[in-house]
């Protein structure tokens, strides 16, 4: 499957867009939720930090559930549709070194 993008499209206006499950449950939900596993402090934390290392062309958005709660917190990169599961501070750290500036994978976060 190609990126969707067809000849003539408009230029891309994010080079990265980093969607992070912000949805949370009731207590005792059966599938959980990534609110409750912290996720909402973790993508504040990313904000913070992607704007301190001066990192552009990346929009990062708090998302509804994205049907992976069972790898949360979730989140999606795009274009590249790589998922990472991040539970700590350091984890968003990787996401943001390894990947989003230097074009790699955080290895041990991804979601298979
Ligand atoms: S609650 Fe986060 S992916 Fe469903």
């Amino acid at each position: 499957m190609n990126d969707g993008r067809l000849p003539g499209d408009p230029e891309r206006y994010f080079e990265a867009h980093v969607f992070v499950c912000g949805n949370r449950r009731p207590d005792g939900h059966e599938r959980g939720s990534c609110a409750a596993k912290g996720s909402e402090k973790l993508r504040d934390y990313m904000k913070a930090r992607a704007k301190e290392m001066g990192l552009t062309g990346l929009r990062i958005n708090a998302a509804g559930c994205l049907d992976r709660c069972e790898h949360g917190p979730a989140m999606v990169i795009y274009p590249s549709g790589i998922w990472y599961k991040v539970e700590t501070t350091s984890d968003i750290d990787r996401v943001l070194e390894q990947h989003l500036r230097d074009g790699g994978r955080a290895e041990a976060l991804l979601v298979r």
